[in-house]
């Protein structure tokens, strides 16, 4: 079946008891037994209930994995997924990965024995150089947040392959619609589903979706022992939510387009950063990998003088961290997103003082462009 098909019909059945077409909200903690050591498949919610199975099952279909693991941010399934990894091991991640992902590695991770090194993933080479004998993992980003950068997912599969790593992909950025990572070689795939898979900016969540019947088993443990598995209510918004995703994707990517097009062409913004745009260096690489170009931009407007008269004039566009729902939101990385990452390394990786992310939403795209344009005229 096709995308969308899958996305509105895997794991969705009508309920067995009563025919519901939308499966009730077992909002419920525990299960009674019909007799000692005898359950109808669940006993307590913390280890599962029927609207995470149900949600798991769309996501491993959609994501075309063996199963997947939802959690109660994107961060606790980042953390699982960490989880895999022994004292000693050491991993390699994106430069400008995510800053919760920098934080909880640089900061959490380390005081139990694991090491990583952040290099720039779209430079083949410096990731074959970051490679030690203990070296367990490579963990991505693509296109990075906020930088942009597009790394080639057949070509670290390939490395990881040789070296015998296992090959990590946070697709939040584009979505499992946009990109399959796994078609490409990677063996996990991670989204913080707080962005386009709810799309509805209305719950926290995150999946780990495994190739590997042993990546399974264990991140299955570290679920129902850590118990960050996603609770009823939110797995339904986020199931719920899945629903439209190829409908919502589509319209993300052709009001990115026309957003990123118009910011190109305005003479008050420095630097435009798409995948979309034939002037970005990796277009061809991101037109090979994935099936549009979403809609996440970041622009320069020189400094952060301009950036608070920007961000303190828009109205439609709302001034805040997060991404990938129906509205569109703006946000300055250097001071919301990334601020816990340090200065000098924020300099090196190309977040700059004067750079706005911008997730565009399904709004009419003719009222995204004239509030930009109300601010920017501030500027
Ligand atoms: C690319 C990316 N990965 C992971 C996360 C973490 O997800 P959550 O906020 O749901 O914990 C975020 C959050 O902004 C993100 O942008």
């Amino acid at each position: 079946m096709g995308f969308s098909t899958d996305a509105i019909h895997v794991g969705q059945e009508p309920d067995p008891a009563t025919g519901a077409v939308v499966a009730p909200i077992y909002q419920t903690s525990t299960y009674v037994l019909e007799a000692m050591g005898q359950s109808k498949g669940y006993d307590y919610a913390r280890t599962a209930h029927p609207n995470r199975k149900a949600l798991e099952r769309t996501l491993a279909k959609l994501e075309g994995g063996l199963n997947s693991f939802v959690f109660t941010s994107g961060m606790a399934a980042i953390d699982a997924v960490f989880r895999l990894l022994r004292p000693g091991d050491h991993a390699i991640l994106s430069q400008a990965v995510y800053g919760g992902v920098f934080r909880l590695t640089t900061k959490l991770l380390t005081d139990f024995g694991l090491r990583f090194t952040y290099v720039d993933t779209s430079c083949l080479e410096k990731v074959r150089q970051a490679i030690e004998p203990a070296t367990k993992m490579i963990y991505i980003e693509t296109p990075t947040n906020p930088t942009m950068l597009v790394t080639d997912l057949a070509a670290i599969a390939q490395i990881a392959r040789e070296k015998n790593l296992t090959f990590v992909v946070d697709n939040t950025f584009l979505s499992s619609y946009l990109q399959q990572p796994i078609s490409f070689g990677a063996h996990i795939v991670v989204h913080s589903m707080t962005k386009y898979l709810n799309g509805h900016s209305d719950c926290t969540a995150g999946v780990a979706v495994v190739t590997r019947q042993e990546d399974a088993d264990k991140i299955y443990f570290v679920q129902r022992s850590a118990g960050a598995g996603l609770a009823p209510m939110d797995c339904f918004l986020v199931s719920r939510g899945l629903k439209t995703l190829a409908v919502r994707m589509e319209r993300h990517d052709s009001n990115g387009m026309a957003v990123a097009k118009y910011l190109a062409a305005h003479k008050k913004v420095e630097r435009v950063i798409y995948p979309g745009l034939p002037a970005h260096p990796q277009h061809e690489l991101a037109r090979r990998q994935q099936r549009g170009f979403g809609g996440m931009i970041s622009f320069d407007v020189g400094s952060a003088g301009a950036v608070r008269k920007l961000l303190n004039h828009v109205k439609l566009c709302s001034l805040a961290e997060s991404l990938g729902g129906v509205e569109t939101l703006i946000s300055n990385p250097a001071t919301m997103t990334h601020s816990s990452i340090p200065p000098d390394v924020r300099k090196q990786i190309g977040i700059t003082d004067g750079l706005i992310r911008i997730s565009v939403g399904i709004e009419d795209v003719e009222d995204i462009i004239a509030d930009l344009d109300d601010a920017l005229a501030q500027v």
